[in-house]
């Protein structure tokens, strides 16, 4: 059977989706806020649209005969709109309203994993008055994390210790109006990254990413919605073995049973510490700009997981080409806090040159493609090793030059990977 796909969301994560598909022998049709060149080309159909609005997307799905959905966006799915595309018998590879819960609700995902006895939770409360919240900081002894429970495009938490001092987190949770947040114990050690495949009740998982939150070289600056990551030619990174890499896929398979009934990628965040995985959340969707890193390894037909898992067949194996990548966002100056927009992006995919190319949150005009107040676009390199990754990463990135832009360079270097082995060795005192 020909199979139609709906792709929806604009970004960099979908755009290497949309490419993955493009592999494939699906028909394309995409929607988004923006009006995205990358995914628009490979599309046959390309509707601008507010993926938060279920009927808005249901009414493309039926226009254009969707027989599979895919979504990237967490938004999309805090919004109901894999309810209203299965309701319309366009399966969608993605949770309903409820499942996405286990990201869009932190002070709900720490009392699942409670519940369920899911290991790697860290100590936590939940409060939704604001001054219980800033006793319990008073009183504990050690540092927290702040989380607000709701969604915040990663830019929400404030870590005691590393972001700010217990004062400013008592300032902040005064200062913001939100309802309800958790407090919970300050994990250390490194972040990473595994996303799974998961239908059926079956769980398919991908290599390890890390990824860059922090604005600025060196990790400095505020968080954002991530400045670019970098994978292995293993399944694990080098600063950990692959025996830690399982502890996390066990992590992910725990999640999956508990969860009962879940569809899509479940996507964990992990902090390797010396107390072993801890998970510092969970996402229900691709990572950005992890997809973008584990998109372009995937050895598997992607149309072949989501028509298995439609079909409730048995998810394929997954096969990964053994090479290790770098990605860097370009971003607009003054991201995250005060972005400029209306920049002109004048790389396209030829002047990429090796590396590949993912157009993200601009938008494409009758006289050129200009930033918007997110992420730009990124480029992608892949290769045996991650040095030889990053290189070619950073070429792309020079020939696009950075007017209107900023880009983290030091994302794969070898120097930052070798901090990361540093850190974690030091840690466990070797
Ligand atoms: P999140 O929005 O949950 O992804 O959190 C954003 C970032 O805050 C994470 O990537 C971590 O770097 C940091 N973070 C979140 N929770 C904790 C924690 N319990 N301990 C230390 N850092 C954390
Ligand atoms: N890269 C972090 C995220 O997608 O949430």
């Amino acid at each position: 059977m020909e199979e139609t796909v709906l792709l929806v969301g604009g970004g960099g994560r979908e755009h290497a989706i949309a490419r993955a598909l493009s592999e494939s022998a699906a028909t394309l049709y995409a929607c988004a806020g923006n009006r995205n060149p990358g995914i628009a080309r490979l599309a046959e159909g390309f509707e601008t649209l507010d993926t938060t609005n279920p009927t808005a997307v249901r009414s493309y799905a039926d226009d254009v005969d969707a027989t599979l959905a895919v979504i990237g966006p967490e938004a999309a799915l805090a919004a109901g709109v894999a309810d209203a595309l299965d309701e319309a018998g366009v399966y969608t590879f993605g949770p309903q309203e409820d499942a996405a819960r286990i990201e869009t609700d932190k002070a709900f995902q720490r009392r699942f994993m409670k519940q369920h006895e899911i290991p790697g939770c860290p100590d936590f409360e939940t409060f939704d008055d604001m001054e219980a919240a800033c006793e319990y900081i008073d009183d504990y002894d050690g540092d927290l994390a702040v989380k607000p429970a709701g969604l915040t495009g990663g830019k929400g938490v404030r870590v005691i210790g590393d972001q700010c001092t217990a004062e400013e987190a008592k300032e902040y949770i005064r200062d913001s109006d939100y309802d309800r947040i958790v407090l919970e114990e300050r994990l250390v050690g490194e972040e990473f990254t595994i996303q799974g495949f998961v239908a059926n009740g079956q769980l398919r998982v991908t290599p390890a990413v890390q990824d860059h939150k922090r604005a600025y070289e060196g990790d400095e600056g505020p968080n954002t919605g991530g400045m670019g990551a970098y994978s292995d030619a293993a399944l694990q990174l080098p600063f950990m073995s692959e025996s830690e890499y399982n502890d996390a896929v066990d992590v992910l398979r725990e999640t999956v049973d508990a969860l009962d009934g879940y569809k899509g990628v479940l996507y964990g965040q992990f902090m390797l510490t010396t107390d072993g995985i801890k998970v510092v959340e969970f996402n229900a969707r691709f990572g950005d700009p992890e997809a973008m890193n584990t998109l372009p390894v995937l050895g598997t037909n992607f149309l072949d997981v989501l028509v298995a898992a439609r079909e409730e067949e048995s998810l394929p194996q997954l096969s990964f080409q053994r090479q290790a990548t770098v990605c860097k966002y370009a971003v607009p100056d003054g991201y995250p806090t005060d972005p400029q927009s209306g920049a002109e992006v004048t790389i396209d995919e030829e002047s990429a040159g090796e590396a590949l190319l993912y157009y993200a949150s601009v938008d494409e005009r009758d006289d050129g493609i200009y930033t918007t107040t997110s992420r730009s676009f990124a480029v992608v390199g892949v290769a045996d090793s991650i040095t030889e990754a990053e290189e070619i990463a950073e070429e792309a990135i020079s020939a696009a030059g950075e007017e209107g832009l900023r880009v983290r360079h030091d994302i794969g270097k070898p120097d930052l990977v070798q901090q990361r082995i540093d850190h974690m060795a030091e840690l466990r005192g070797e």
